[in-house]
């Protein structure tokens, strides 16, 4: 996939830029907000923060981002629409059916509406098999779930295609057999939503008492199990049997008013509101997108620990993006170009420049892109072997700022069957003057032995052919160096 075309650009079609551009695909965006612009880039930014904290897997080059003037500009030439506009059905059906007029037949539309039936929405559109819903979560970015429910005519591969582009973001496509408003997770959220309103009309709970009641409680362990392993497990040894005997009953009290809705009044609204605008404390939206963002990494980084859940699925796509680069002949007059970065804002120490730690995280990247190039994906790690560092040596000779988009450029220096001896120098990209080079060892080892062992003669091999085509470079003149002072006269 290598472009797609998004309807509505706010919240969530803004996250929906951000992951498919982060993921290396190209969009085309129509918006009639003149806003945005503006608006999806700020959601972008807070993505490639996420990013950075979320994973050190290798992200491919950012997909190009094109806002278009109509919804056919979207459609047209692309492989895969979004559609992320107000929750109107007429508008909604507008829309769909304008793209869907000069979109090639095979092109996929999902909607991402929160709750319209999909029949409903693909009745005016030119061949309406190829339309579904993709149903997303807020931020689209960070949250996997992609709700695939199709209407009356959608065809069996429309929702194949669609949950397959899914997964190639990283996503978890949940298939639902059956059409039914507001599907199933907001169908769930909504009973939720619903008593939370009931007990601040009724004056029972505060917005933030009823926050606190989630977040130290069952929504710890909704993240890893949902809710019917949970009870399962809160049935004891007898299980989902013994759970419904002891809590089976409750049902019939009146604790859930879920028959019934609160008024909306006035006074409703004010009142939450006001408790609403307490519980924020004066903290922006885009602060608190940013706390939510923060903690939300945390769980995915400690799902994956466990690899379970949303974890196992980072680690899927983390597995994926450290594929091996793709084989070519290296060009015998050039160092290797394997690693590019930008400097982002959090990398900058007090001085106003690149930290010296970022150094070495850069030179590290690169060394992950060369073991990578000689074959050390994820297949030949999971094996137990692999490389270490053993010894580096780095000179710092200028400095980078925030924003700056950098090139690290390797030469391979030596090697043996156990090690291998590289030379990074790292570039503004397209400047021949170094901002630091990096002299690095790497040993490799059996990692289930814990013991220097010889690399797979197939990484030998493509670390042979890079040494040979690498001996015609001139040596860096910084290679070999050690840290001293010129002997007092
Ligand atoms: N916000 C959520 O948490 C959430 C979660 C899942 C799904 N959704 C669904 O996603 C869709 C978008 O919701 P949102 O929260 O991003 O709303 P939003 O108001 O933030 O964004 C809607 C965007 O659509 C644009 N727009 C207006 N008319 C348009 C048109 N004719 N064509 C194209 N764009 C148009 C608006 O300018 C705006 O930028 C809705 O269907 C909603 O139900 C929302």
């Amino acid at each position: 996939m290598t472009e797609v075309g998004l309807l509505g650009g706010g919240v969530i079609g803004g996250g929906w830029a951000a992951r498919f551009v982060l993921n290396g695909v190209d969009v085309r965006i129509f918006d009639p907000d003149p806003e945005a612009p503006r608006k999806v880039g700020e959601v972008i930014d807070n993505a490639r923060r996420a990013f950075r904290k979320l994973t050190l897997a290798p992200l491919p080059a950012e997909g190009r981002l094109t806002f278009v003037p109509t919804p056919e500009e979207a459609a047209e030439s692309v492989e895969f629409v979004q559609e992320s506009a107000p929750e109107r059905e007429d508008v909604k059906r507008g829309l769909l059916a304008a793209a869907s007029r000069v979109a090639g037949a095979d092109v996929v539309f999902a909607s991402s509406t929160s709750g319209l039936l999909p029949s409903r929405l693909q009745a005016d559109m030119r061949h309406p098999e190829r339309m579904t819903i993709g149903h997303p979560f807020n931020p689209v970015y960070l949250l996997p779930l992609v709700e695939v429910c199709g209407g009356e005519r959608t065809s069996p591969e429309t929702l194949e295609r669609a949950a397959e582009v899914y997964r190639a973001l990283g996503m978890q496509p949940l298939r639902l057999d059956r059409e039914i408003d507001g599907f199933v997770a907001d169908r769930l959220l909504e009973a939720l939503w619903r008593e939370a309103l009931w007990l601040v009309a009724d004056d029972v709970a505060t917005v933030e008492q009823i926050d606190d009641a989630i977040r130290y409680g069952a929504g710890l362990r909704w993240s890893c199990m949902g809710t019917f392993l949970i009870y399962r497990i809160g049935g004891g040894e007898a299980g989902m049997r013994q759970f419904m005997a002891q809590f089976g009953p409750a049902l019939q009290w009146p604790w859930s008013k879920l028959t019934d809705v609160p008024e909306l009044t006035d006074e409703l609204l004010e009142k939450l509101v006001a408790q609403s605008d307490a519980q924020a404390a004066g903290r922006s939206i885009r602060e608190l997108e940013q706390q939510r963002d923060d903690c939300l990494v945390s769980v995915l980084q400690a799902l994956r620990t466990q690899r379970y859940g949303a974890g196992a699925l980072l680690e899927e796509w983390e597995r994926r993006l450290l594929r091996p680069v793709e084989e070519r002949e290296p060009d015998p007059t050039q160092p290797l170009h394997l690693h590019t970065v930008r400097v982002p804002p959090e990398w900058i120490d007090y001085n106003g420049h690149l930290h010296e730690s970022r150094y070495l995280q850069v030179f590290n990247d690169a060394t992950d892109a060369l073991l990578r190039f000689v074959g050390v994906d994820a297949d030949y790690l999971a094996a137990g072997a692999s490389y270490f560092t053993v010894e580096t040596h780095l000179s710092h000779l200028g400095q980078a700022v925030a924003g700056d988009s950098l090139e690290v450029r390797t030469q391979v220096l030596g090697f043996d069957a156990k090690r291998l001896h590289a030379f990074h120098s790292l570039h503004r990209t397209g400047d021949d003057q170094p901002l630091a080079t990096a002299e690095q060892m790497y040993l490799h080892v059996d990692t289930s032995a814990g013991r220097a062992s010889p690399a797979r003669d197939d990484v030998l091999a493509r670390v042979a052919a890079l040494a040979e085509a690498h001996a015609n470079l001139s040596r860096p003149e910084r290679a070999g160096r050690s840290i001293g002072m010129p002997a007092r006269a």
